[in-house]
């Protein structure tokens, strides 16, 4: 088997791959877990006077969560005066406000701050959606290069598939960047700097199978991006010895060529019917 034909395989299967955990992870909410010891904060709830005991029954932050790029789930028990509905997985959630259209004008109360991790969460979510559209091009340059077996083509998908790549990278990264100033930075509510320090003792927050196979489907899409690029090359040097083997054939009939007229030489003509490689286009 020709190794364009292996590594064309093993580079579709790697993007398949790769675009099947990024959405995946894109639409699941499982990015980050924030368990909350209710028991610990129970119990100790008279010794911490900034909280509210309704709101320990009422709001989410006093509940263990799940937390996705586009929802909050709470897997466990559900806070009484949340705004919840059931999500295609059955569980509890309530929508992250990106602040699109923004009708009520909350932006602009944001200190400096909080509009700088709203821009870095909305920019996260159009690097993901800019990844997705390249993968989505990359498919059709693939589906073209294959069915031509033109190099050109098949070093254009691997060139998206590196862009896609490096933008779903791109989105991860901002995807920390919001986590940080989520956890770090902000002392405003909701954010964790902002908790009774009895609330932020018993929270503890940690990645989940979303965030890990987001990462992965990145890394997939590396391997995909150099095996089709190294596709290209096998394709262009098969080619090439196609094309010497044509040259073979062609040589012995024109020994000197500066004999002769010139004007057959490098004719493609009939032999190339014979090629298993078809037409060749760029
Ligand atoms: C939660 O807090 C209680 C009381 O402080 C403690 O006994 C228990 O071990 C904690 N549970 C977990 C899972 O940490």
């Amino acid at each position: 088997m020709p190794c364009s034909a292996i590594t064309l395989s093993l580079a579709t299967i790697c993007a398949v791959v790769s675009v099947a955990l990024v959405s995946i992870a894109f639409g699941t909410d499982n990015w980050q877990y924030i368990n909350v010891n209710r028991t610990n904060v129970e119990a100790k709830l008279q010794n911490a006077p900034s909280i509210n005991p309704s709101d320990f029954q009422e709001k989410g932050l006093y509940f263990t969560r799940t937390k996705g790029l586009f929802r909050i789930c709470f897997p466990k028990t559900r806070p009484a005066k949340e705004d919840l509905y059931l999500s295609p997985v059955e569980t509890y959630c309530k929508n992250i406000d990106y602040h699109i259209f923004d009708e009520d004008d909350t932006t602009s109360s944001f200190k400096e701050d909080e509009m700088t991790r709203l821009h870095m969460a909305r920019s996260m979510i159009a690097l993901f959606i800019v990844s997705f559209f390249f993968v989505f091009v990359a498919f059709w340059t693939g589906v073209a290069g294959c069915w031509r077996r033109s190099p050109g083509n098949i070093a254009s998908t691997a060139i998206l598939m590196l862009l896609a790549c490096l933008f779903s990278a791109g989105g991860m990264g901002l995807w920390h960047g919001c986590e940080y100033f989520e956890e770090e930075k902000l002392r405003v509510a909701p954010y964790k700097m902002s908790w009774d320090p009895l609330l932020q003792d018993s929270t503890s927050v940690s990645y989940d199978w979303s965030y890990f196979i987001a990462w992965i489907g990145v890394g997939w899409a590396l391997i995909s991006a150099l095996l089709f690029s190294g596709a290209s090359v096998c394709l262009r040097t098969e080619r090439e010895r196609e094309e010497a083997k044509n040259m073979a054939y062609l040589m012995p009939v024109y020994p000197q060529k500066q004999q002769y007229p010139t004007y057959g030489y490098g004719y493609p003509g009939p032999y190339h019917y014979g090629s298993q490689y078809g037409p060749y286009n760029y």
